[in-house]
């Protein structure tokens, strides 16, 4: 493992967040985790993914729920979408798949979401990038508007051996979500301080990413 590798880890142990879905291995209640974070925001997701596992604490007891009811659950939530595919999914499904590419089948999992569920889940090795780690990646190697593709293929070559997959992608989201923020960077704070390209102008790297038109 290389040496600013080794200081993320070493941050994530002592920095990480306590949040109610660090350290779950059951599929289905990373996937609630997941589903909710693609367009919750961490705090406002929390009470939301307590409040689905409790009313459908598994596969099954989602499968056998009404679409209404499941709404119901989600109201407030937003992006009604999300439930829906997550109750249609149950429905299709006796139990998730354990590979990142037949979890990318399912109905509302995108790349990212697939990769968060088996690398956490499964401890598959793929990264999973989202916006956060987008934006970390692209200050640490000074990449002013890297491609998805091209993001992609660098997030997996960065995969650690031997350290569990679900561990790293959950320690650079953290890293992007406390201190390599958007606006005003905590670089004095940052693990990956000698180690970063982009600290001279973070809020260079990387571009707002072009909206779909
Ligand atoms: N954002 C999306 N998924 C996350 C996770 N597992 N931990 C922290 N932030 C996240």
């Amino acid at each position: 493992m290389e040496a600013w590798q080794k200081a993320l880890l070493a941050w994530y142990r002592e920095q990480a967040r306590t949040l109610p879905w660090r350290g779950e291995k059951d599929p289905y209640r990373v996937l609630v985790a997941e589903v909710l974070l693609q367009q919750t925001r961490v705090e406002q997701a929390m009470p939301y993914y307590r409040r689905f596992l409790e009313r459908f604490p598994t596969l099954a007891a989602l499968r056998a729920a009404s679409l209404e009811e499941v709404l119901k659950v989600w109201q407030g939530a937003g992006y009604y979408r999300r439930a829906v595919n997550l109750h249609r999914l149950a429905q299709g499904v006796e139990a998730l798949p354990r590979s990142y590419a037949e979890l990318l089948k399912l109905p509302g999992l995108g790349p990212y979401t697939a990769a968060a569920v088996a690398s956490m889940a499964f401890g598959e090795r793929v990264a999973a990038v989202d916006g956060n780690i987008r934006r970390v990646l692209s200050r640490l190697f000074a990449l002013e508007d890297p491609a998805p593709k091209a993001l992609q293929d660098l997030a997996q070559r960065l995969l650690p051996q031997g350290e569990d997959p679900g561990v790293w992608n959950q320690a650079l989201m953290d890293l992007g979500a406390m201190v390599c923020l958007p606006k005003a960077p905590r670089c004095a704070a940052c693990p990956l301080r000698a180690f970063c390209q982009g600290q001279e102008e973070p809020e260079r790297y990387p571009k707002p990413r072009r909206r779909a038109v």
